[in-house]
Formats: structure tokens, C-alpha cells, sequence
């Protein structure tokens, strides 16, 4: 058979987990990854001195690599900045949205008036470019209130104010400090909505939406939902709060209003579409936030479940042939738990050698912020989320167990991670 090589753009947890879901298609030969990390490394060629925001480097790549047939672009940036677009200017093939519909992640404001204007159901908002407009109105709305930048911050630009205080010091963070820089020139103010919450993520070819298995993140840094929120410390798959009734109408809700929306305003979607849910005690479905692309670490419990060919997925995605696509899903449940250095998400030290120990065939050890020492050869710590310890199991408990006894055996100086992943086991 004819083997396709693929380049992914991206260098965390996430692209490795999307790395060994294409290794195992037998349509795939060769992998790249730009930039890649060490895991990363054992199965692709990574290319460490390209960022994944470089892109007219990753275009030269790609034109002076004719043996690659497909590029998948992961991370939130490059999206935003219209990498896909780039690349299917210079005639190449590219997963993930163009820059037109990727904006449903990176601005806040446009997808909180895309939901009202096609009635798609969402926490009730304001939007503010003034700092003194906005202020006004903290000074009088319901607590506790959102404040959310509207552009790409890393997951890190929401802020929940439980008093007023709270929220005008969050307002003067964000808009006058420029906390998150140029992302806080707007912000979206919003009811504070309780429940639970359950990540969608969904294959899109710009008409049919896919569902995958549902999963949750952990976003606080310790414990018991304490401490600053992160990119993620850890997932599980699937939700079992999350119940096919509620699959059910969050399709009819939300997920094909959602597609059939951005069709209409000339910004078709193709590519993956995570729907971050709160499903209230009411037991109505709203949209938390949309992201254009897989989530990290989602990725690392969902991909491992999926039985179907990725490659196929992402063709399919491209083409526009997805109606003929139907997952298959292996039953096991997945945990993952994110092992990150100390001081994460703040300030955090890098370079620290890791030891792996003996880790169960049956577990994955996804890396993120790894990189192997130019010095000593060896594999060091390179960023605030280290690695991805995920695990199999009949059930979810069976899954969470495997994980923790495998993350012990790791270890490296400063190392933390929570020891509540999935609570709900
Ligand atoms: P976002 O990046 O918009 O998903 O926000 C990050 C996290 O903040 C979410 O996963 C929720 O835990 C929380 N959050 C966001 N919006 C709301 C809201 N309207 N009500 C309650 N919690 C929220
Ligand atoms: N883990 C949340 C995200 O990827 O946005």
C-alpha cells in the first residue's frame, strides 16, 4: 500500500498523542513534527529551531519536502494566524480550520454574538471596549461574575470574581495592565453558571459535525480546584455524567447550529471543534467556550480511544466526505495525568533530568515539555506541563489507578501533579 508522510505543526502533550494516532494507521509513513519535543522524537523527524508560529518557515518546510502529502496544524496560534490558509495557497493539503473560522476561538466577543445571533444557548453577556464602561457595569451586575479577554491566552484569560472587589481588580488586570496582552483590549462579562462541565470535541468537514467521546479537564494547578488555572492537569474519558439524552439534544442545540452557523457567515468549519459544555443544575446545556482544535490534554484520553483511522478522519475532514465516516470507539475508559515542574503555571525552572522508571506496557507517557539535553544526550524538562501519563482501564476507577501507580515511577526535581484527576472514580 501507498504510504502518505505527514507533518504535524506543534511541540506539546497533545501533538504527541496525535503523533502515535497516525503511527498507528498503516496509510501513514514517515512523521515530521515542527518544533516536536522528545517523545515526539522517537517516532517522527522533529524540526526543535521552527516555532510553530514561524510560518513562512513552515511553508518553505513543506515546499521543500514534497513527500509530505498532509499537515496537520494543532495549536490554537498558527491557526488564528491562517497557517491552513498559507499552506493551501502554496497548494498543499492541511487539517484544521482557516483563519475566518479559527476566530470562533480566538475572539471571545465574536463567538459570544455568533451564539446570540443564531440563538445558540450561552452564559448572558455584555461586551466592552472601555475600561470605564466595562467598570460601570461590575460595579452593579450579579455576583459572582466572568471576565473574559477576548483573544488567545493560553487558557489562562478568564477570570471568576466571587466578590465586586474581585472583579474590578480582574477588569484592571486584564484591560489596563495588559495581563494578556493585546487579548485584553476587549472583554466578554458574563453570568457565572454552576453544573458540570463535559468537553465535546467534534470532527467538522464545514457540513456534518462528528462527535467525539466526551471527556473533562482539570484546569486548576492543585488540588481541589485550587490554585491558578492552567492549560490543564489532567483528563478523563468519557464524562459519565454526560448522558446520550444530553448527547442527543447538545447536537441538535448546539453542535449542528454551532456548524450550520459558520457555514452561513462564509467561514466554514473543517477541522476540530471542541465545545466546552456546563450542563446546569437546571439541566440545560450551554456553551462555556469553543475551541478550533484539539484540546490538551483531551487529546491524550480521547485519540487513545479512537479505534477508527485518524488519517482517514482527517481526509475525510479536508474533502468534505465525513457523512461517511462512523467512529469506532474502544469501551475502555482513559485517564490522563499531567506530571508539571514546580512553579507551573507561574514562573517555573527548565533542564532537570527525568527518570522514567518501568512504566506498564498497557500506559502511555506522552510528552510536553521535553527535550533532550544537547550536552548529556539525556531527556530534560523544557516547559511548565512536563509530561501526560495516560491509562486504559475496564472502567474509569481501573483507568485512574493504572495512571497514579505509572506517574510515581516518574520523577524529576520539582515535580508535581494532582492527586484528584477524575474525583468522580
Ligand atoms: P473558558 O476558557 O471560557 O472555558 O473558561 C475557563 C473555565 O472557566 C471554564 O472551564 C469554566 O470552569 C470557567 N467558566 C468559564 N465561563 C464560565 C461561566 N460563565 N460560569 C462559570 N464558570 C465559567
Ligand atoms: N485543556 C483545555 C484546552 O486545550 O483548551
Amino acid at each position: 500500500m501507498k504510504k502518505s508522510n505527514v507533518l504535524i505543526v506543534g511541540g506539546g502533550g497533545r501533538e504527541h498523542a496525535i503523533a502515535c494516532a497516525l503511527k498507528k494507521s498503516d496509510k501513514v509513513g514517515k512523521l515530521y513534527c515542527i518544533p516536536g519535543n522528545a517523545g515526539i522524537a522517537q517516532i517522527a523527524e522533529c524540526v526543535p529551531s521552527v516555532k510553530a508560529t514561524e510560518l513562512e518557515k513552515i511553508v518553505e518546510f513543506v515546499n521543500s519536502h514534497p513527500d509530505i502529502e498532509l499537515t496537520v496544524v494543532a495549536p490554537d496560534d498558527p491557526l488564528a494566524m491562517g497557517l491552513v490558509d498559507k499552506l493551501e495557497k502554496a497548494g498543499h493539503r492541511a487539517f484544521g480550520p482557516r483563519a475566518n473560522a479559527a476566530i470562533i476561538e480566538a475572539s471571545k466577543v465574536f463567538s459570544k454574538n455568533l451564539m446570540r445571533k443564531y440563538d445558540i444557548p450561552t452564559a448572558k453577556y455584555e461586551t466592552f471596549s472601555s475600561y470605564e464602561k466595562a467598570l460601570e457595569y461590575v460595579q452593579t451586575c450579579p455576583i459572582p461574575t466572568v471576565i473574559k479577554a477576548d483573544g488567545l491566552a493560553l487558557g489562562k484569560g478568564v477570570i471568576i470574581a466571587n466578590t465586586r472587589e474581585e472583579a474590578e481588580a480582574g477588569l484592571r488586570e486584564i484591560m489596563l495592565d495588559k495581563a494578556f496582552g493585546s487579548a485584553g483590549s476587549e472583554v466578554v462579562i458574563e453570568e457565572f453558571l454552576t453544573g458540570f462541565e463535559v468537553s465535546v470535541l467534534a470532527f467538522c468537514d464545514g457540513k456534518t459535525v462528528v462527535p467525539m467521546a466526551s471527556s473533562q479537564d482539570h484546569k486548576r494547578a492543585h488540588d481541589g480546584d485550587t490554585g491558578l488555572n492552567t492549560g490543564g492537569m489532567g483528563t478523563f474519558s468519557p464524562q459519565n455524567k454526560y448522558t446520550p439524552e444530553m448527547a442527543e439534544r447538545a447536537m441538535k442545540t448546539v453542535f449542528l447550529p454551532t456548524v450550520r452557523a459558520l457555514e452561513k457567515e462564509g467561514r466554514p468549519f473543517k477541522g476540530v471543534l471542541y465545545f466546552g459544555l456546563m450542563i446546569t443544575s437546571a439541566g440545560d446545556i450551554k456553551v462555556l467556550e469553543y475551541n478550533a482544535r484539539f484540546g490538551d490534554p483531551e487529546a491524550q484520553v480521547i485519540l487513545p480511544r479512537l479505534k477508527t483511522d485518524v488519517f482517514d478522519v482527517f481526509n475525510a475532514c479536508i474533502d468534505g466526505t465525513l457523512n461517511r465516516i462512523a467512529l469506532e470507539w474502544d469501551e475502555r475508559a482513559a485517564v490522563c495525568v499531567v506530571a508539571a515542574s514546580g512553579g507551573y503555571p507561574l514562573k517555573y525552572e527548565k533542564g532537570k533530568k527525568i527518570t522514567f522508571g518501568d512504566i506498564d506496557e498497557d500506559v502511555t507517557v506522552y510528552h510536553a515539555g521535553t527535550a533532550i539535553c544537547p550536552e548529556c544526550g539525556e531527556i530534560v524538562t523544557s516547559g511548565g506541563r512536563v509530561l501526560g501519563v495516560t491509562a486504559l482501564g475496564k472502567d474509569l476507577s481501573e483507568a485512574k489507578k493504572k495512571a497514579y501507580d505509572n506517574i510515581k515511577k516518574i520523577s524529576f526535581e520539582g515535580m508535581f501533579y494532582r492527586n484528584d484527576i477524575c474525583k468522580e472514580a
